[in-house]
């Protein structure tokens, strides 16, 4: 058993709370060291505990750089991340030591797109603020007033979608039943199906300038980093409510807290901003036309149990040389 033991694959798992399916699969073939932990490893405990390891099973709080990969040296062969975001990951360092990483696309589409539709209406309607003055007191003084807590509706309105990739599909899929006049996107490359369905490819200034309601569903990448910044807001509708459920990066915050401050657009709902976790005291936590949810866009049960289990997947397939089920690089 001894012997067994020593040969089979080191994997380090960076968090608690992974569902008990990926651990048993991982136990099963690997040793595993986890981190004991229900908040993130930290960096000098993850430099110490990748080194020997053959695989790492990380989540998007984790930066893989080159730090990391130093400090894991030749014996890391798999980097499974339980995301489909991939950000955080040197991509190019990695692919230069012939490391494999597997992701998690395809599982949590549903459960993000419920949740960027879940978002846009919490805002549009204000179902937060609204909410808040139940708990405030301001309903006793208004009772039913023909414009207290007025919204704005999706019927009728244009939507433009910025990355209409599985999840920005998604969301158009679920918004087809509102009554949406028209669907824009904007992206690197054409999508002919979801033409057929009705959207519509415009360049990124007609998005912004022509769009009621803007969901960003997009890759951060180099390009897509700061895309939303003051020139960006500055085209936008002042009537404009903006959603991202893409990576905090995409928007430019403090531009965005401009915006939302000077009425150069109406509202905005986030999952996901910067820094995360969001300090509570925060400047965007003051701002009533902005909604902030805590990045729980794929938090769904079974939704966190298949991206578990994909991620212990890719690790096993690619220790064992076998094709990964979702592979990256
Ligand atoms: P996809 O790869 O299917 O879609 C990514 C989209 O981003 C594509 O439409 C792509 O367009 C677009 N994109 C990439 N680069 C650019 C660019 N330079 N300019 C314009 N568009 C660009 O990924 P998913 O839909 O599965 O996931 C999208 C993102 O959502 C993830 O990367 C992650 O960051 C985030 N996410 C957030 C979650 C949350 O909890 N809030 C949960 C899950 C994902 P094109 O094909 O034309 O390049
Ligand atoms: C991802 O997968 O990239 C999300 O941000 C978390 O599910």
């Amino acid at each position: 058993v001894g012997a067994a033991a020593m040969s089979r694959p080191k994997v380090l798992i960076t968090r608690a709370d992974i569902p008990q399916k990926a651990l048993d699969m991982l136990n099963e073939k690997c040793e595993v060291d986890m981190w004991p932990e229900s908040f993130p490893i930290p960096r000098e405990q993850m430099l110490k505990k990748i080194q020997g390891k053959d695989a790492i099973f990380c989540l998007l709080t984790e930066k893989i750089d080159t730090e990391v990969l130093n400090a894991a040296g030749s014996s890391l062969k798999v980097i499974g991340t339980m995301s489909v975001g991939y950000d955080h990951l040197s991509l190019e360092e990695i692919k230069k030591r012939g490391i494999k990483v597997g992701y998690t696309p395809g599982v949590l589409t549903d459960a993000t797109a419920e949740l960027t539709v879940a978002l846009l209406l919490a805002t549009s309607r204000r179902l937060f603020e609204a909410h808040g003055e139940l708990l405030n007191g301001g309903w006793g003084k208004c009772a039913w007033s023909p414009l207290w807590m007025t919204g704005w509706g999706l019927a009728g309105s244009t939507v433009g979608i910025l990355g209409l990739g599985r999840i920005g599909q998604g969301v158009m899929q679920r918004l087809q039943g509102f009554g949406i006049k028209r669907f824009l996107y904007s992206g690197r490359s054409r999508r002919p199906e979801e033409e057929e369905k009705g959207a519509e490819f415009v360049p990124f200034d007609t998005l912004l300038k022509e769009s009621d309601f803007i969901a960003v569903t997009c890759a951060l990448n180099d390009q897509t980093r700061d895309i939303f910044n003051e020139e960006a807001f500055s085209k936008m509708k002042k009537s404009a409510i903006i959603v991202n459920t893409s990576r905090g990066g995409v928007i430019k915050q403090d531009a965005l807290i401009t915006a939302l401050k000077t009425g150069q657009i109406r509202a905005a709902g986030l999952d996901v901003m910067t820094p995360e976790p969001l300090p509570p005291d925060h400047e965007l936590t003051k701002l009533p036309n902005c909604t902030l949810i805590p990045h729980i866009g794929s938090a769904e049960t079974t939704t966190r149990e298949g991206m578990a289990t994909l991620t212990a997947s890719n690790i096993i397939a690619g220790l064992e040389d076998q094709p990964m089920p979702a592979r990256l690089c």
